[in-house]
């Protein structure tokens, strides 16, 4: 048999990367260490354990066999030294922002999940923690709006339900220019089409709610980033107590395994819907990264190895044509989240990102008609003609 690749493939690397087979049985896939705190072989050890002396597990709010693996194949993945999971991709940007901006100021992109635009509009103010939405398609808007006190630069991309990209490379050359650090939410391409850290970006944060657990069953969040400031978010993480569940991290795990897969069909699907999309009389406008008409398609091409599976139009109507479509699909299923592998329809403005005002909204691009779907994985000719019908009744 040849000796495996020193260099694996993009694809070989999600399915063999980064974990090892358990050391203790050569158990093939993880096994779940569903467990809550670990026996010290004496007292000395335990005090050793709690001085760091010694390796060794304490309690799984601290760290965990199955979560440990599962934090270490997402590093390798993401080209990061260390990762974190944490109950949720919320409980993940909280974390983040409390280590990262505690009493200083961030600047945040103002196409962000509306979950990421509440925590950072409402209740970070109340932790001390003052945040700036800019559009940062537009680099130029990041440098206007830093301080002495910018601790942190935020940016989705491509974002959530706009789909607008961001210049990673720039971001950061901008934050870095001040003392500041670049997180960026990969959620929607996962590390199989960008890796933020490649571009210059200090951290890369998942809702693993998503592609990477992949089957609409788990919730789960993590970021990755370097040795040092992750051991400080580790300890974040140990006080504020987001952490995930063992189980979730053996779903994770599994996910991963697939992710190369799924994203290509999604984004196979994605591509083919918004092709379809773009001619159709009904349709105002298309936002696809995907599609030479999107605003920043050069700037996708540059750090996205493809567009992924996500895209959002306006139907002609505005918001009733947008409810009638949604409730005209037949196979798609009306729900928020995305990266499953059924196909999911929704309406950002009254369901993802109906934490915004409608001033809001209308302030950063979410119009009234936008309707968000995640492809998912089945095959691209049916998703074509439940779209076709629904249309077709409007
Ligand atoms: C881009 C993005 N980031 C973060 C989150 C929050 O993740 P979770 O729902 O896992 O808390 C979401 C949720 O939809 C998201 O779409």
């Amino acid at each position: 048999m040849a000796d495996p690749p020193m260099r694996p493939g993009r694809g070989t690397r999600f399915v063999h990367g980064g974990d090892e087979h358990d050391p203790h049985t050569g158990a093939v896939s993880t096994p779940i260490y569903q467990v809550s705190t670990f026996a010290f072989k004496s007292a000395e050890h335990g005090a050793a354990c709690f001085a760091g002396e010694e390796e060794g597990y304490i309690y799984s709010r601290l760290d965990n066999p199955t979560i440990k693996v599962f934090e270490k194949k997402l590093a390798y993945l993401e080209g990061a030294d260390e990762g974190l999971a944490f109950a949720s991709g919320m409980a993940a940007i909280h974390n983040l922002i409390c280590h990262a901006a505690h009493g200083g100021h961030v600047v945040s992109g103002n196409a962000v999940y509306g979950g990421t635009f509440a925590l950072f509009e409402h209740l970070a103010p109340q932790l001390g923690i003052d945040v700036s939405f800019v559009d940062t398609t537009d680099p130029g808007n990041i440098e206007r709006a830093m301080r002495p006190d910018t601790r942190l630069v935020f940016v989705e991309t491509p974002a959530n339900p706009t789909l607008a990209v961001t210049d990673i490379a720039a971001a950061a050359e901008l934050a870095h220019s001040r003392g500041a650090l670049l997180a960026v939410d990969n959620t929607f391409s996962t590390p199989y089409l960008q890796r933020p850290l490649e571009h210059g970006a200090d951290v890369a944060l998942h809702s693993c709610t998503k592609y990477i657990g992949g089957h609409g069953d788990a919730v789960a969040g993590a970021y990755c980033g370097p040795r040092e400031f992750m051991n400080e978010s580790r300890d974040w993480r140990t006080d504020i107590g987001g952490v995930i569940s063992p189980l979730q991290c053996w779903l994770l795990l599994r996910g991963l395994k697939t992710l190369h897969l799924r994203v290509e069909r999604s984004q196979a699907n994605a591509m083919a819907l918004a092709r379809f999309l773009e001619g159709h009389p009904k349709v105002e406008r298309v936002r696809y990264p995907g599609l030479e008409s999107h605003p920043q398609y050069a700037v996708g091409k540059k750090q996205m190895q493809g567009p992924g599976g996500i895209l959002s139009f306006d139907v002609a109507g505005g918001v009733e044509a947008g409810a009638r479509l949604i409730n005209s699909v037949r196979l798609m299923t009306v729900a928020v989240s995305l990266g499953d592998c059924a196909t999911l329809i929704e309406h950002p403005a009254s369901m993802t990102h109906s934490t915004m005002s409608p001033e809001a909204q209308a302030r950063y691009g979410i119009t009234p008609g936008l309707v968000r779907i995640a492809a998912g994985i089945e095959d691209a000719d049916d998703l074509l003609a439940d779209l076709d019908q629904a249309l077709a009744k409007m």
